[in-house]
This record gives C-alpha cells, sequence and structure tokens, in this order.
C-alpha cells in the first residue's frame, strides 16, 4: 500500500513558513532517531522557498552537522554556471548553514553526462551501504526527504512528459541529452529511486502549474500519465501549492 498524501494551499509567504517549520520537524525526527538527515534538493523555484531555514529560529536549532546534502538531478554544465542546481542551491542556501563540505554530494562537473550520472550512482550505492543513506524493502536508497518542484508541463526531476527516462527501472541514477527545457544534458534520479522516500515535499506554486496540478490532483480518467503522476512515493507526499497553483482545484 501507498503512503499518504496530504495537500495543502498557502500564500507565498506562509508556504516558507510551512515548508520551514516541517522540514525542520523532519530533521530533528531523523537526526534523533538515526544520526543522519538524508535531504534531497532540486532546482528552479524551489530552493527560495527554503529561505526561512537561514533563520532565526531554525538557522540556530537544526543540527546541520547530521544534514546529508544530494540532488534529484542536475544540468552538466560547470558548478559555477548560471544553470548549475548546485549553484543555485549553494547561493541560495547551502552557504549560509553550516553543514559540513563532505557531506554535500554534488554532481562532478567534470565529467559527461553518462560518467556523472554512474559516478552519482556508485556514490549512492556506497552510501546505502555504509547506512548513511536508509534501504528500501526492495534495496533501493530511501531518503529521509525528497524536495520536488514540477514544472508546468507536468516534468518532475528531470523526468519529461512522454520520455523513454520515465520507464527507467534499472537504473537509480541515469542522463538525458535531449532535455526539452533547457540546457538539453542532465543527469536525473529515476522513479524507483524517488518513489522509495519516507517523506515528499512537492513545492509548486504560479499559476502557470494549474494545469498539471489539476491533471495530478483531480483527473484521474486519463492513461498518459504525466510525470508528476509517477511520484507515489511508499512514504508521506505533501502537495505544497500557493493559490495560483492550486486555482483549477476548487472549481465546481
Ligand atoms: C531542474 C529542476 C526541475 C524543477 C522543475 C520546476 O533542474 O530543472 O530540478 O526539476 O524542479 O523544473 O522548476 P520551477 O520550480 O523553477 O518551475
Amino acid at each position: 500500500e501507498k503512503g499518504f498524501k496530504k495537500v495543502e494551499v498557502f500564500s507565498k509567504e506562509h508556504l516558507a513558513v510551512s515548508l520551514a517549520y516541517d522540514v525542520a520537524q523532519l530533521s530533528n525526527k531523523f537526526t534523533k532517531e538515526r544520526g543522519a538527515f538524508t535531504v534531497v534538493l532540486s532546482g528552479g523555484s524551489l530552493i527560495k522557498y527554503l529561505r526561512k531555514l537561514v533563520e532565526p529560529p531554525y538557522i540556530d536549532s537544526i543540527e546541520w552537522s547530521k544534514w546529508h546534502v544530494f540532488w534529484v538531478d542536475e544540468r552538466v554544465v560547470p558548478k559555477d554556471h548560471l544553470d548549475s542546481n548546485y549553484k543555485l542551491a549553494y547561493d541560495g542556501f547551502l552557504s549560509k548553514v553550516p553543514i559540513p563540505a563532505v557531506n554535500v554530494y554534488a554532481v562532478d562537473d567534470a565529467l559527461p553526462a553518462d560518467g556523472a550520472a554512474d559516478v552519482y550512482e556508485t556514490n549512492l550505492r556506497r552510501l546505502v551501504k555504509s547506512n548513511v543513506i536508509s534501504t528500501s524493502n526492495s534495496g533501493l536508497p530511501k531518503f529521509d526527504l525528497m524536495l520536488l518542484g514540477m514544472g508546468p508541463d507536468g516534468h518532475v526531476a528531470s523526468l519529461f512528459p512522454e520520455h523513454p527516462l520515465l520507464k527507467e527501472d534499472q537504473k537509480w541514477v541515469t542522463f538525458i541529452k535531449d532535455s526539452p527545457k533547457p540546457p538539453p544534458e542532465r543527469i536525473t534520479f529515476t522513479f524507483p529511486v524517488i518513489n522509495s522516500s519516507s517523506n515528499t515535499a512537492m513545492v509548486v506554486t504560479g499559476e502557470g502549474k494549474s494545469s498539471a496540478v489539476y491533471s495530478a490532483l483531480e483527473d484521474g480518467q486519463k492513461t498518459d500519465k504525466l510525470p508528476v503522476e509517477l511520484v507515489s512515493p511508499e512514504g508521506e507526499l505533501k502537495w505544497y501549492l500557493d493559490i495560483g497553483a492550486a486555482s483549477k482545484l476548487f472549481k465546481d
């Protein structure tokens, strides 16, 4: 049986407040339970919704030394490039919190897409073996918290509508060279890994995303599923929507 799903709608300000509260609670819980907290970041607008975590009370109360940070997807560009998800996260979040540098698992930007994906997967396997990352019943990495965004076309990570990678069920981390959203070359977690998480936050804002949100949450009839509709984690899934993103949900 699949996990529990919750949907909440906020003003943009309260979304950041509520997300920070929930992340801090989870950090506390996992730090106590297993002495580590594994968090997967996305690119895009997600990072700015983490802004309350770098302020009091959280900046002082969270046990940042226990955090281990990963990326659900990354663009194949140098780490200081404007398109880099690492740079986005570093500038907006990681540079402001005392997470040990060795616990920040950036994608190797010296490698081509295929090599970078392989190395990232090898690293995940090592961290699963050493129990830094928990393991699901089927032996997949079970992250404590997966922070996802969604594009207006319903993509999550770098898993795009109608792309063959939606069906990838062997690799944990793979690469794409024909991303419809630039830049074209990316590496990405696959659905088996995304869906093994203990907790998933789906952070979606803006009216441009309201149709995809509607498809995912209300429209159960379709056979062609958007990538976001394939997010069906074993653990808890919570949607954080703003009023714009939720605007098609409560009509008729
Ligand atoms: C990426 C992101 C991506 C993102 C969505 C939503 O590298 O493109 O990780 O998966 O989460 O595209 O982005 P926005 O929140 O900026 O719309």
